[in-house]
């Protein structure tokens, strides 16, 4: 039974959502709640915002038929990021234009599956939104049904009177309107922010909506317990490679206390795991010719989970310092991400600074090496 106190029950202070409707909070509801909150709203964004949701339901649907659909497997085609494209890759980019290019919301769209800026065609009314998405991330999973996902970027369009194109894209994250991503894992969830915090909606299968299940994500600040793609670590910097080991030597390490690990090679699965329990995430640039600067996206993955991670009281960083204060110089560049809980995130930042001025020499962290301290 809904309350009727005459206004949007989600808009009073210090209630929750769900106490103040006084049943599940659907994501309709709750996006409808958060335009009421922005005088002069002409329901543009909330529209988009819509599509994309049922974008990553169609996603979520195909994602969950698997083999049975007959588009397992890979493409034989290589993106413009020099990767295999896996059948999902391409049948999830479709789905994610064409179900948002017609709503008269979006100018324009950049994928990780399209060589170059997709222009929203001329039948369609054009928008003042820019969306930026990653279909399918994690896809490498996709055939060993390990959760996959989708990330997307929403930026305004800053010149709204010129045709859009690269350069309308290349704005610092921190301007970014909206963000989030999807998981198709054990459950369908799809986690967003709009700039007042992260909220995370399950899907409900049996009625078809997400429902908010995890409003107000908060990221604690300390962890133990990291996330690296150790095969590379013969090609870290010694920031990275100084931090590792002082994890990996546990209680009796530098660090005085044991860490714990994973690594699913999924963006999204980490993201999530760090948004509901903390820890800490790093893909750092190396020393191999194609991970000099990173391997992770700028715009339609970095940018995006790092909006997330920060509304989330988080930390992301480039190692060196917050990714969203710096703009992309192009629209599938990459870059070197670390994100997760704040303490850990600085640490990184400070090793990165001190190791820029004088050279690693590992291993110095044993009880009596240098880099023993007390945190
Ligand atoms: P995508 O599937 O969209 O290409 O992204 C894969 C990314 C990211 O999800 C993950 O964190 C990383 O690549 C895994 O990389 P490694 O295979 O090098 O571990
Ligand atoms: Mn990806
Ligand atoms: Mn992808």
């Amino acid at each position: 039974m809904i309350e009727s106190s005459g206004r949007n029950p989600a808009e009073e202070a210090g209630e929750s959502q769900h106490e103040a409707f006084g049943r599940d909070v659907t994501l309709t509801e709750f996006i409808i709640g958060e335009q009421r909150k922005v005088p002069h709203a002409t329901g543009g964004f909330t529209a988009l915002v819509n599509d994309i949701r049922l974008a990553c339901k169609r996603i979520g649907n195909a994602v969950g038929k698997g083999p049975l659909d007959g588009i397992a497997g890979k493409t034989g085609t290589i993106n413009v990021q020099g990767e295999q494209q896996a059948r999902m890759d391409v049948v999830a980019n479709d789905l994610f234009i064409r179900t948002t290019e017609w709503g008269g919301s979006l100018a324009a769209m950049v994928s990780e599956e399209l060589d170059d800026v997709y222009v929203v065609p001329d039948r369609y009314p054009r928008g003042r939104y820019l969306l930026a998405f990653d279909p399918l991330d994690g896809s490498s999973n996709i055939d060993v049904n390990v959760s996959v996902g989708s990330i997307f970027s929403v930026l305004a369009d800053p010149e709204p009177d010129a045709p859009p194109g690269p350069a309308s894209f290349l704005q610092a994250g921190r301007r970014q309107v909206g963000a989030g991503y999807a998981i198709y894992g054990p459950t369908t969830m799809l986690v967003l922010s709009f700039g007042r915090g992260v909220h995370g909606f399950t899907l409900d299968r049996e009625i078809g909506e997400f429902i908010l299940t995890h409003p107000d994500l908060r990221i604690p600040t300390a962890t133990s317990e990291f996330a690296i793609n150790s095969s590379n670590a013969r090609f870290w910097e010694p920031a990275v490679e100084r931090y590792v080991d002082e994890c990996l030597a546990g209680h009796s390490g530098p660090r005085g206390k044991d860490f714990n690990m994973r690594w699913v090679a999924s963006l999204v699965a980490e993201a999530h795991r760090i948004l509901l329990r903390g820890g800490v995430f790093l893909y750092p640039r190396d020393e191999r010719a194609h991970g000099r600067n990173g391997k992770l996206r700028w715009l339609y993955e970095a940018n995006p989970i790092a909006f997330l991670v920060e509304q989330a009281g988080g930390r992301a960083s480039t190692g060196d310092g917050p990714i969203l204060d710096l703009e992309p110089t192009s629209i599938h560049q990459r870059t070197g991400l670390v994100f997760g809980s704040t303490e850990e995130v600085e640490r990184i930042e400070r090793y990165h600074r001190d190791h820029n001025v004088r050279p690693f020499e590992a291993p110095l962290f044993n009880a009596r090496g240098l880099f023993r301290d007390a945190g």
